[in-house]
């Protein structure tokens, strides 16, 4: 399936249909094989890590429409986001041209089934990295644009914190559920500095643009795959019914 360009993706939806799962009694096994103490620690940091990925995903909402509405960067989005709706296949390439498109999260019922636990961890763990030095290179690229407002690098600042601390969570839960992933696994790089740091302002703009749409998908992905492990470890099974 494939998002449209400002419509929040159908991960929301899922969101909100796991939400209720959480009130459900606790039903099964776990998808791994731990103690009770390790469980609860397990929970413990499951219980902070969807927290921030839950303020990671509005942020990133948050951000995108500042750049839409406020006037440092609202007319050269409008024309970007006008240009690409002239065609489906500019929004598909718009759209697989994000950095972490490789990691491949699963989008099919049965793709989702047929990923292990590790393997969403894993995703995670991915997705957090691959970010880490693009957001680093964003607050330090609007920092740089006298007329940036408030509004917006504040928003990038927050993200790139939060990115940082989630990043330590996953780390943590990681090594108790199983410590041969690697922190330095390979992860998707990202290559468009030299478009964000352009002199150009309309090629800056539209890697802006790409940047906030790529970011703003992925932290809602985050945010439900955090949601989504969290469920797989209170409740196992019961969390593919819902699909
Ligand atoms: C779970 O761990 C315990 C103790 O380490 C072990 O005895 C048991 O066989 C394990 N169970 C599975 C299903 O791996
Ligand atoms: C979760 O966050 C709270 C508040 O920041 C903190 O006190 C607590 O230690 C955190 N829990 C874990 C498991 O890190």
């Amino acid at each position: 399936m494939l998002p449209s360009l400002i419509q929040p993706c159908s991960w929301t939806l899922l969101l909100l249909l796991m939400s209720n799962l959480f009130l459900w009694e606790k039903v099964s096994s776990v998808p791994i094989n731990a103690s009770e103490a390790v469980l609860s620690d397990l929970k413990d940091l499951f219980d902070n890590a969807t927290v921030l990925s839950g303020e990671m995903a509005k942020l990133g909402v948050s951000m995108r429409k500042e750049f839409f509405m406020n006037s440092f960067s609202s007319d050269k989005f409008n024309k970007i986001i006008l240009d690409l709706h002239k065609s489906t296949e500019k929004i598909t390439q718009a759209f697989n041209s994000c950095h972490t498109v490789p990691i491949n999260v699963p989008e099919t019922v049965e793709d989702v089934r047929k990923t292990s636990f590790e393997d969403f961890l894993k995703m995670v763990l991915h997705t957090l990295l691959a970010w880490k030095e693009p957001l680093k290179h964003l607050v330090t690229e609007l920092s740089a644009l006298p007329e940036c407002p408030y509004r917006i690098l504040s928003k990038a600042k927050a993200i790139e914190a939060k990115n940082k601390d989630l990043l330590e969570y996953i780390i943590r839960i990681i090594s108790i559920v199983n410590p041969a992933i690697k922190e330095n696994e390979d992860y998707p790089t990202w290559s468009d500095l030299d478009s964000l740091k352009a002199a150009d302002k309309e090629t800056q703009f539209f890697a802006l643009y790409m940047f906030s749409f790529c970011l703003r998908l992925d932290l809602e992905t985050i945010d439900f795959l955090v949601n989504f492990l969290k469920c797989l470890l209170l409740y196992d099974d019961v969390c593919y019914s819902e699909f």
